[in-house]
């Protein structure tokens, strides 16, 4: 019988995996704040010195290896699962990661009797094999839904904060080039929202019965095209730069070479082709379902200046 993670009565004992990542850092934080013990699931090669000061146990393993999830879910009640990946790498493509991954993790839970799961997913995920991660994201959730398990599935829009993927490389080819390159005909819609409104949304719904057996859009307070984010981050960095249009199908041999020789592509093929489609769902769904409106972009863009 593998030990609980932790047995404190009264309190969720919770597992989180991809703590280590973007969104889970903060989620880790924010949750010990709030008074919760929880383990997460990591790597070997996982960088977790941000998190060990907190007092988070930890679990070496991988969610493409069954056995070391089960051995990580066993004893929690509730499960987090961000870990997924957004560009594909020898063995790690989207299906064995993000889909794969995902179902070893419901089965973990449904076996050792976590009762309720919440799962980041993303805007845009359907049954649509043109979009690798996004279909792999779909699988996912078809795979949680077929559970029983009690389940929350975030559909988020892409996030900006300290440390995201989006803005701040953007922001940092504005401060380093003379000109832009602005991808394809700029004019794909976005709705940015901040990675900790995102962490409260998950805090709050794992309180919430309410949101049991729902899929949740959540997306920031303004739709903006590419070009449009170009334009204010360079307000805010007080750096105009001409913008340089550069065709899709240009992009698409640099986009693949870049995949192969760089450790951060600027973008992926996989990117690639999510750029040429809206990102977007309604305006008010976060304060639709959780009270409360999340700040724009321009609200939250100081950590490019820092
Ligand atoms: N960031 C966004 O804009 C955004 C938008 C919508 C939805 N989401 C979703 O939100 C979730 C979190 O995103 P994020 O931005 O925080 O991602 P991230 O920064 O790339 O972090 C990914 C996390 O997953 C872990 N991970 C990856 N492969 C793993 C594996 N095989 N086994 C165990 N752990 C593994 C990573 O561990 P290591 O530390 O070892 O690398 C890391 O902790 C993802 O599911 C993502 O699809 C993100």
């Amino acid at each position: 019988m593998p030990a609980r993670c932790y047995d404190v009565p009264g309190m969720a004992l919770i597992l989180v995996t991809g703590g280590t990542g973007f969104v889970g850092r903060r989620l880790v934080k924010a949750l010990i704040a709030q008074g919760h013990e929880l383990c997460c699931l990591v790597r070997p090669t996982s960088q977790t010195s941000a998190l060990a000061h907190l007092g988070v146990r930890f679990y070496r393993g991988d969610v493409t290896d069954p056995d070391s999830v089960e051995r990580a879910v066993a004893g929690a009640e509730a499960v987090i699962h961000l870990a997924a990946i957004i560009r594909e790498r020898g063995k790690a493509t989207f299906h064995r990661t993000n889909y794969e991954g995902t179902r070893n993790v419901v089965g973990a839970a449904v076996r050792t009797g976590a009762k309720r799961l919440l799962f980041m997913s993303n805007l845009g995920a359907a049954p649509d094999p043109a979009f690798p991660f996004l279909h792999s994201k779909w699988q996912a959730e078809e795979a949680i839904k077929a559970s029983g398990l009690d389940y929350t599935i975030f559909r988020s829009s892409v996030l900006f904060g300290e440390g995201d993927g989006f803005v701040s490389p953007l922001a940092g080819l504005i401060k380093r080039l003379p000109l832009v390159p602005v991808i394809g005909s700029g004019q794909t819609r976005f709705q940015l929202l901040s990675v900790d409104e995102v962490v409260t949304c998950l805090i709050m719904a794992l309180g919430d019965d309410k949101t049991i057996g729902q899929v949740m859009e959540l997306g920031g307070p303004e739709h903006l095209t590419y070009e449009e984010i170009v334009d204010l981050i360079m307000g805010v960095l007080g750096r105009r730069r001409p913008k340089v249009h550069i065709p899709v199908t240009l992009m698409q041999p640099l986009a693949w070479l870049m995949d192969k020789l760089l450790p951060r592509p600027l973008v992926t093929p996989g990117q690639l082709a999510m750029l040429r489609r809206d990102n977007i769902t309604d305006l008010d769904v976060v304060e639709r379902a959780f009270g409360f409106k999340p700040i724009s972009l321009r609200q939250g863009l100081d950590y490019i200046v820092r």
